[in-house]
């Protein structure tokens, strides 16, 4: 049912974990079953992404794909990080049973999150990002209440 490189990126997730002072820091929430991620990103001066932590309340599909979702954007710039979409980590996995490919969502879209948090602390606008519509972190952090 699982791909060899979903089991192991399950079962060996990298880069899980968070970052002090990160660059930018997104939480999305899956509306399907209620998990959630949360990506962590350290992003230099010249825009390439140095660290990359993830962490998450999730199935086993979504660490797998955010896991590899780290991997294949740690060391890239941002404008390369935007071409690691969600069809690019399943192909990486080699694929997800498809009632499942929902749960890799989370890793597009919590990086696109963690992305545009670090647009707006820069007050920068990057090209080709849009508004994550599915950031939770205010709820997920218990602020505003
Ligand atoms: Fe919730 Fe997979 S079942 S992310």
């Amino acid at each position: 049912m699982y791909s060899a490189k979903v089991i192991d990126h399950f079962s060996n997730p990298r880069n899980v974990g968070e970052i002090e002072n990160p660059s930018g820091v997104g939480t999305v929430g899956n509306a399907r079953c209620g998990d959630i991620m949360r990506m962590y990103l350290d992003i230099d001066e010249q825009s390439i992404i140095r660290e990359v932590k993830f962490k998450t309340f999730g199935c086993g599909a979504a660490v797998a794909a955010s896991s590899m979702a780290t991997e294949l954007v740690k060391g890239k710039t941002i404008q390369e990080a935007l071409k690691v979409t969600n069809k690019v980590v399943l192909e990486a996995l080699d694929g997800l049973p498809p009632v499942k490919v929902h749960c890799s969502l989370l890793a597009e879209e919590a990086i696109h999150a963690a992305l545009w948090d670090y647009a707006e602390k820069k007050h920068i606008v990057i090209e080709g990002l849009e508004k994550p519509v599915n950031d939770v972190s205010e709820t997920a952090e218990g602020e505003g209440y």
